[in-house]
């Protein structure tokens, strides 16, 4: 029998003066259903951390996306996630053919993770995804966008958010198999997936989930090759009782014993998943070979996705979205895709067509900037260009060749 040692350095941020603070008090008693009451027993953070991760926090707006604790959400017309789910719930106060209309069209950005009990991440695993953001759930539609985020600022972010120290467990690969066939047997494969895992068998969910909560769950279910995420120890608590470890969350206990979640826990730290594709294999698509004007680009493409972001400040009162005026820590570029003068002259920071029509790699920026989004998506980023659009998904070829030939056909009004 091999056994594996999985072994974060301990490495304690209390600040002495902390430790002369009360316990917090003891919680209530867990209902009786659940199968396992996890008492985390973390230190209190000091005042310096809390303080210098809530200033990184409000800097990069995180609140805009995410519910946090003991953070207040934003402002509505600032509320990407929380407006789009009011849109989608009924709640936000418009004429219904407008809703009706909305509905409809909104797919971006209708939930994301809501920050609690972070501390069962990794304190380095989180360092990492501020700064180099991928793809963790994918059915949801609308990922972490690329901030600029510094180091020092991702590691208060983290400091506060989780807590450094040890997460020791052993796995044991004899397991492993016992492991995998629990997962096919639970119905795990019936809400995630385990990207380039073979033999993963959808099953029924032999726990009673109400219908709009499976739909959620379904939706909100991590791809489980990032499990490493987690610490060890977290892993094993939540595979027996989710709700134990991160009171909202989503995923229902799935009543496993604790020998059954060690032997599921093994599985899934023991197995290598398959790499990404291949980065830097999308090229600049072939010339369209016909001339492209603003109407069409708008109605194609830019209107769809850009002009979110990117849109009029007298419209948003003043705030033209991250990409024109700032936001998510970025000072904003003063671009405006939503009508014809604005989008040509690019930035109003520079001189005109420098923003969209100045080569990178000997091609327009604007295409630079549009199939750098796909190589984000296969894991190469580069930190010159955040890829557009920034934290969605990737346009198609057609709307890339579309966007090129408006430029290349020298960006006129139709
Ligand atoms: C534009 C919206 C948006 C902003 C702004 C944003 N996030 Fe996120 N974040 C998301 C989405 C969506 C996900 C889920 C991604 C996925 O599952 O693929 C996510 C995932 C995460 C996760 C993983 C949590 C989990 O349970 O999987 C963490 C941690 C996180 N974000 C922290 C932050 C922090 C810290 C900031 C600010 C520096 C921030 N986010 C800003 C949208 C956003
Ligand atoms: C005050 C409400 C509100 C806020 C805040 C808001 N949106 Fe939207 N969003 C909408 C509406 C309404 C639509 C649909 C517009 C339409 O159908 O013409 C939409 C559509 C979109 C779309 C295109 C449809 C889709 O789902 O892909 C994207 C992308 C988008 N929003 C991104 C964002 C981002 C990013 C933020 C935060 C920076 C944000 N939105 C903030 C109301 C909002
Ligand atoms: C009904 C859908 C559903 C089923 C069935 C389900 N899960 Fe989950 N699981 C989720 C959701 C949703 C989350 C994320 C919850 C959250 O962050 O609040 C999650 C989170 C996890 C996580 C944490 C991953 C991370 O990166 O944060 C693990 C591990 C996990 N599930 C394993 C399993 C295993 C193993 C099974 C089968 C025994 C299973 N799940 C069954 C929906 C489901
Ligand atoms: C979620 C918000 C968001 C969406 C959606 C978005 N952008 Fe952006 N965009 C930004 C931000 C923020 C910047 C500024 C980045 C910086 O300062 O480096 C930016 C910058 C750019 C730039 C670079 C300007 C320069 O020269 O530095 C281009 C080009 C651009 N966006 C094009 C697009 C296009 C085309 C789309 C639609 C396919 C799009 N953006 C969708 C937020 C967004």
């Amino acid at each position: 029998m091999r056994l594996f040692y999985l072994v974060s350095i301990l490495a304690l941020l209390v600040a002495c003066d902390d430790k002369t603070k009360p316990a917090p008090e003891a919680k209530p008693a867990a209902p009786q259903k659940a199968a396992v009451v996890f008492e985390p027993d973390l230190p209190p953070k000091s005042n310096q951390i809390v303080s210098a991760g809530k200033a990184a926090i409000a800097k990069y707006e995180c609140n805009r996306c995410h519910r946090i604790e003991d953070i207040k959400p934003p402002v509505m017309a600032k509320d990407c996630v929380g407006c789009h789910r009011a849109i989608i719930e009924g709640t936000y106060k418009a004429p219904e053919d407008k809703l009706e209309k909305w509905r409809n069209n909104i797919k971006s950005l209708l939930d994301a993770p809501t920050l609690r009990a972070t501390h069962r991440f990794k304190h380095q695993w989180m360092v990492t995804f501020l700064q180099h953001p991928h793809d963790l759930r994918p059915r949801l539609q609308g990922e972490m966008p690329v901030m600029p985020i510094t180091e020092a600022d991702a590691i208060a972010i983290a400091d506060y958010l989780t807590h450094k120290g040890t997460s020791v467990a052993v796995f044991q690969e004899d397991l492993v198999e016992k492991g995998r066939a629990l997962t096919n047997e639970k119905g795990c494969w019936s809400c995630h997936s385990m990207r380039g895992v073979d033999g993963l068998k959808a099953s029924p969910i032999p726990v009673e989930v109400k219908p709009d909560e499976l739909a959620h769950a379904m939706l909100m279910a991590p791809d489980l090759s990032h499990v490493h995420r987690v610490k060890e120890n977290y892993l094993i608590a939540w595979l027996q009782d989710p709700k134990a470890v991160k009171p909202d969350s989503t995923m229902p206990s799935m009543n496993l014993s604790k020998s059954e979640a060690e032997a599921i826990a093994a599985f899934l730290s023991l197995t290598t998943p398959a790499p990404k594709g291949e980065p830097g294999a999308v090229q600049r698509p072939a010339p369209l070979g016909r001339k492209v004007g603003y109407a069409e680009v708008k109605e194609k493409v830019l209107d769809k996705v850009c002009a979110h972001c990117h849109l009029d400040q007298a419209q948003g009162n003043g705030d033209g979205g991250p990409g024109n005026t700032g936001g998510f820590g970025y000072a904003g570029k003063g671009l405006d895709f939503t009508r014809f003068a604005a989008a040509r002259q690019g930035s109003k920071n520079r001189e005109t067509d420098r923003m969209l029509s100045t080569q990178i790699n000997g091609m327009p920026r604007l295409t630079a900037f549009v199939l750098e989004r796909h190589n984000e998506v296969n894991g190469l980023d580069n930190p010159d260009i955040p890829g557009m659009p920034l934290g969605h998904p990737p346009l198609s070829m057609e709307q890339i060749q579309l966007l090129d030939a408006w430029v290349v056909s020298g960006m006129r009004p139709r």
